[in-house]
């Protein structure tokens, strides 16, 4: 049975703090909030808890896990080499959304690392989730608190419907700021490499250590590339139903994602003679503009903190609606939309049509 614990991040509770350190130090799972998503916590220098995480999610034990610190200066015990701009990129963006890759110190357990030689390392700007750290240990594995192949957790209430009954304890922060994974960069590269993006975008980086890379197995879905973050490489972020991105501006887009849902509901039927049931990610800005299918908002385009906020618990509502096929705007010409259109290409298997090319078979 996994105790659910409501915390209130402006007044923590020290005794359920301290029992919840008490059994991620006595080798227990505790899912907790960050900013970024929630995160399935466990003694990151413990390899038999680093078992019972991948049990709990379903995940490959190839995949590792990033190990969550409270301070910057617990980062130097658990790295051989400290490259160069470590200091200056902690001291810009630790606590954050930043999760920074270096070779490990002989501390970490290679069932932490996924049989790894390297480390990933993240202090998150949450205190909940640093009071549970320290009250832990002082390290803590945190992958996202979702089963595998799941969106990830933005609430307490995804981390239950996923692994209740799990887990030993959820700590119930309330809904996250973020919403979207932390960016990944890979310091034993020089320069520098992201190989996930996040909120803190290579511009951000960029400005701190000059040039930074972006891993090219980000971008496409060659299998014939080996990814260098391994958890790249499963098909993530997955929603039951089949999902199509349509990429262009937003006029284009509606007019496109009408068309194809158009089609679907008066010529289309499945094998088994019911009517498709569409779903359509859209913005507050062209909610209104679609007459078919179920819309749901996904947030405002003139405001995209609340899109990284909103992007998981839509995809997770859409499985809940049964619907067989999700149509979804695109998002181009801000920084933060590299981490979006990664979620959202991810969660389409990489299905992404220009909505150029259907306007203009049938135009209006
Ligand atoms: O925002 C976040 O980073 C959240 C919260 C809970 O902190 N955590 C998270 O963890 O997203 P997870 O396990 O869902 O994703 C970690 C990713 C995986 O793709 C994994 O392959 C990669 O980080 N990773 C971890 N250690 C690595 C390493 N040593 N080398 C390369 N990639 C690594
Ligand atoms: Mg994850």
């Amino acid at each position: 049975k996994t105790r659910i614990e409501k915390i209130d991040r402006t007044a923590i509770d020290r005794t359920v703090i301290e029992e919840a350190g008490k059994i991620l130090k006595e080798g227990g799972l505790v899912a907790f909030p960050t900013e970024t998503v929630y995160g399935l916590g466990a003694n990151a220098l413990d390899e038999e808890a680093a078992k019972k995480t991948y049990a709990a999610k379903g995940r490959p034990s190839d995949n590792p896990l990033i190990v969550h610190i409270a301070e910057k200066e617990a980062l130097y015990d658990i790295i051989e080499e400290i490259p160069e701009d470590t200091a200056k990129i902690a001291d810009r963006f630790w606590p954050g959304p930043l999760t920074m890759i270096f070779r490990k110190s002989e501390k970490v357990p290679y069932g932490t690392t996924g049989g790894l030689d390297t480390v990933a390392v993240r202090m998150p700007d949450d205190e909940i989730a640093r009071e549970l750290i320290r009250a832990g240990g002082g390290y803590v594995s945190a992958p996202s608190a979702n089963t595998s192949g799941r969106p990830s957790p933005t609430m307490a209430q995804h981390v239950a419907e996923d692994l209740d009954g799990k887990i030993d304890m959820i700590l119930d922060g309330g809904s996250v700021n973020i919403g979207v994974e932390s960016t990944i960069l890979d310091m034993t590269s020089v320069p520098p490499v992201i190989l996930r993006p996040g909120a803190v975008t290579k511009e951000m980086l960029e400005e701190v250590v000059g040039e930074v890379d972006i891993d090219k197995t980000i971008l496409s879905d060659d299998s014939t590339q080996i990814p260098k973050a391994p958890g790249m490489k499963y098909r993530h972020y997955a929603p039951k139903a089949q999902m199509v991105l349509i990429e262009g501006d937003p006029f284009d887009a509606v007019r496109a994602i009408k068309q194809l849902t158009y089609d679907k509901v008066k010529f289309g039927k499945k094998e088994n003679g019911e009517p498709y049931r569409i779903g359509i990610i859209a913005t507050a800005e062209t909610m209104k503009d679609y007459t078919y299918g179920i819309v749901k908002s996904i947030g405002s385009r003139e405001n995209r903190k609340t899109i990284t906020k909103n992007l998981y618990g839509v995809l997770r509502e859409f499985d809940e609606e049964n619907v067989d096929i999700i149509y979804s705007e695109a998002f181009s010409g801000e920084e933060i939309d590299a981490a979006i259109m990664n979620r959202l290409a991810k969660a389409a298997g990489h299905k992404i049509i220009p909505a150029s090319e259907i306007v203009k078979l049938q135009p209006y």
